[in-house]
């Protein structure tokens, strides 16, 4: 059997298989367990046990565990077990990731990428207590555990939306200022952790702490989440009215709620001496807007529709295909159909994927477009090649209206847009324009504007 795109071919060595769906619980756990680290490490250093055990991997040399009656050694001593389940989590996120089927290679090094920063977590925490709690040791704890929270957001993402190709769905302007908030929000926990470690809550009461005016980091601290929070409304304001929009609308409600809970949080901390509590609860704020403006910026893409009958989601609007569109449907995502990958009579639809990836068209107005024709998966993009944009037959459109859109939008003279617009009818599809691949999105996100169904892919 041909693998589909997106996918490594199945070795003869035959693994347990596990289902789409239930590889999203996998990945959900992993980045549930990175999110409750934060906060248990958190309560190591807020408890003032950071130095509870004073040698690692051992608390105490020649002793594994604690005593019992000391306290801060069994805080600390609890949260590095707990580091025993968060490598559980991620381990079988990439083992999971392996045997599910269709098995997905992005999926695959997403989840190394947790293993790793795992694996990277544990050696800085060693260093972190040998250095006896050095500030720049404990902002980059935290600051690791931020990417690695976000690269459990994005394989959540992935894992949930199937492994089809993606289209941005924001102009760019849009998506460039949804970059400008995720570069925010990093600005935010770098400030926020020097705040924390010019503060008094060091984890130990002897460790050193940055000699900043602590009211100064303060208050650039406090600056940047203003800049985040009027780019994440402008960002949102915008995105709203993009093909992304009705998508958005959650997770804009969420990040928006985080920012402001946060912000309630901060300030309240601040002028009340940083009760330890509130700064737990400010901790766990902080991961909530990290996940919400993941979920808002990685929410700017859409998936194209994969299998359409001879009328395709007509005048461009998006049928449902995404999970994240099923939210709203019920129905299943493709990738929760059962597996049929086995079937021989699938092979002349892994032929077709091939043909169609080497070039070989679709013909006849009704013929449905192959998954492989709607978009060059993000994975095999060669960069100097074209892009070409691509306009579909549909039921409901005049022809005439269609000639005038391409009239507008491209400024053909009406010769060339009638012509275009004959093919479109004869032929079920008409290449419209070709460029770099930002100009093709935008070709493609106005062609959608004016309700023609667009697609585009590497010419
Ligand atoms: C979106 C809003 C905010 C986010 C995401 C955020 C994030 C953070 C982060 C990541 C830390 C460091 C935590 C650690 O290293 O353990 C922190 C610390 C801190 N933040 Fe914020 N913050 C926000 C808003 C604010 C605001 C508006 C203030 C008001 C001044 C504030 C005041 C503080 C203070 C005082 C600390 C130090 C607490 C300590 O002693 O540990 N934060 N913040």
């Amino acid at each position: 059997m041909l693998p589909t795109i997106g996918e490594v071919t199945t070795p003869a060595v035959r693994f347990p298989r596990l289902s789409p769906r239930t590889y999203r619980v996998v990945t959900v756990a992993a980045l549930v367990a990175l999110a409750v680290i934060v906060v248990t490490g958190a309560a190591v250093r807020l408890t003032g046990s950071g130095l509870g055990c004073t040698d690692w991997p051992q608390c105490e040399q020649g002793q594994f565990s604690p005593e019992l009656d000391n306290v801060h050694g069994m805080i600390e001593f609890l949260n590095r077990l707990f580091t025993g389940v968060v490598s559980v989590a991620v381990m079988l996120a990439v083992a999971g990731s392996i045997m599910r089927v269709p098995r997905r290679r992005d999926l695959l090094w997403l989840s190394l990428g947790l293993v790793a920063g795992v694996l990277a977590q544990i050696i800085w925490g060693a260093f972190t207590v040998w250095t006896k709690l050095r500030p720049e040791m404990v902002m980059g704890h935290y600051l690791i555990s931020a990417v690695l929270l976000a690269n459990a957001a994005v394989l959540v993402q992935r894992a949930w939306t199937g492994g089809r190709p993606t289209a941005v769905a924001v102009r760019p302007r849009v998506l460039n200022l949804s970059r400008a908030m995720v570069a925010l929000m990093v600005a935010v926990l770098v400030t926020g952790t020097v705040v924390t470690n010019t503060g008094p809550h060091a984890g130990d009461e002897n460790a050193v702490r940055f000699s900043f005016d602590i009211s100064s980091v303060a208050r650039i601290h406090a600056l940047t989440v203003l800049a985040m929070a009027a780019v994440a409304v402008a960002t949102l304001y915008l995105a709203y009215k993009s093909p992304a929009g009705p998508r958005l609308r959650r997770r804009g409600a969420l990040l928006v709620a985080a920012i402001v809970m946060q912000a309630v949080i901060g300030y309240v901390q601040y002028f009340t001496g940083v009760p330890v509590l509130l700064v737990g609860f400010h901790i766990l704020g902080s991961i909530l807007v990290l996940l919400a403006v993941m979920a808002v910026h990685l929410g700017m893409v859409t998936r194209p529709p994969l299998e359409q009958p001879g009328a395709p989601g007509v005048g461009g609007r998006h049928t449902p295909s995404s999970p994240d569109d099923h939210e709203a449907t019920g129905q299943p995502n493709s990738e929760d159909r059962p597996d049929t990958s086995d079937r021989p009579d699938l092979r002349g639809h892994a032929r077709h994927q091939r043909q169609a990836r080497s070039g070989g068209a679709v013909s006849g107005p009704s013929s449905a477009p192959a998954e492989a024709e709607l978009v060059t998966p993000d994975h095999d993009v060669r960069p100097d090649t074209p892009w070409v944009v691509i306009v579909w037959n549909d039921p409901i459109n005049l022809m005439s209206y269609v000639t005038f859109v391409l009239q507008k939008l491209f400024g053909y003279a009406r010769p060339k847009a009638e012509k275009l617009m004959m093919e479109v009818h004869n032929n079920g599809r008409a290449v419209v324009s070709s460029g770099p691949r930002e100009r093709a999105e935008m070709d493609m996100f106005r062609l959608h504007e004016h309700g023609l169904w667009a697609t585009m892919q590497q010419d």
